[in-house]
């Protein structure tokens, strides 16, 4: 992904924002991008490469686990959750975002949802066994990462597992145009929701040009494991 890629996002993100509209900019860019998809600097029509290889290393999931992909966009990393056998819901805050998902996953298994991540359905809350969260935060601006945190952590059920793929910084670097890269220190605050880290990777992503630096963290909420439904 070139930097001129991402001069329509940049430009309209900047024009919300100074609207003090932080949210809005997503609809309006999913709207151009009915014309032309490649104004969507993220949309590059494959599941994420990072959760793919997370996904390697793991069991295949017990049936009716239940998966979270927050911030969807086109549906391709909720796609391969379903396809690795997650029951999954996805949502994202642009209904011209989900409208997409639709057409281009006709009869898809998974749920998809028109919600925003500050407002999200009440049953939701520690509901899922795996949520994932990728390249969400990284556009939203510092004044809202603190919250989003929040909301993002209280959707992981009891013994389940939340997964933060981001562009990383040192807190000393400047964080440049969107999107923005996190800091560890605002990772960390996943860890006052009442979830315990237990893997973090801090790596070059060679796959992405020019390669860009990024951080993988896996968080486990402690408790009680949800019990299955029972048989019907
Ligand atoms: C950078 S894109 C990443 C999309 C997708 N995860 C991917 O990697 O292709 C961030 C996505 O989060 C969505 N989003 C931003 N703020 C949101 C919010 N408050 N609630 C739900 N979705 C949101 C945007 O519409 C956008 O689709």
């Amino acid at each position: 992904m070139t930097d001129s890629k991402r001069t329509a996002a940049r430009e309209t993100a900047r024009q919300y924002l100074e609207k003090d509209d932080p949210l809005g900019w997503f609809e309006a860019l999913y709207r151009m991008g009915r014309k032309d998809p490649s104004l969507i600097p993220w949309a590059d029509f494959r599941a994420n490469p990072n959760l793919v290889r997370w996904l390697d290393d793991r069991a295949v999931p017990d049936p009716g686990r239940t998966a979270l992909k927050i911030g969807c966009g086109l549906g391709d990393d909720a796609e391969e959750l379903a396809a690795r056998g997650f029951t999954t819901t996805a949502f994202d805050i642009s209904p011209t975002a989900i409208d997409g998902c639709r057409v281009r996953f006709p009869g898809s298994r998974v749920r998809y949802v028109t919600a925003n991540l500050f407002a999200a359905p009440s049953e939701w809350n520690r509901a899922f066994d795996l949520v994932v969260e990728s390249y969400t935060l990284q556009v939203l601006p510092d004044a809202l990462r603190a919250r989003a945190v929040k909301h993002i952590a209280d959707f992981a059920a009891s013994r389940g597992t939340l997964l933060v793929i981001t562009r990383a910084r040192d807190s000393g670097d400047h964080e440049g145009g969107m999107p923005w890269p996190l800091t560890r220190g605002e990772l960390d605050l996943f860890r006052h929701h009442g979830l315990t880290e237990v893997n973090f990777e801090d790596f070059t992503d060679t796959l992405e040009t020019p390669p860009v630096r990024r951080f993988l963290a896996e968080y486990l909420r402690q408790g009680p494991r949800t019990p299955d439904p029972p048989n019907t």
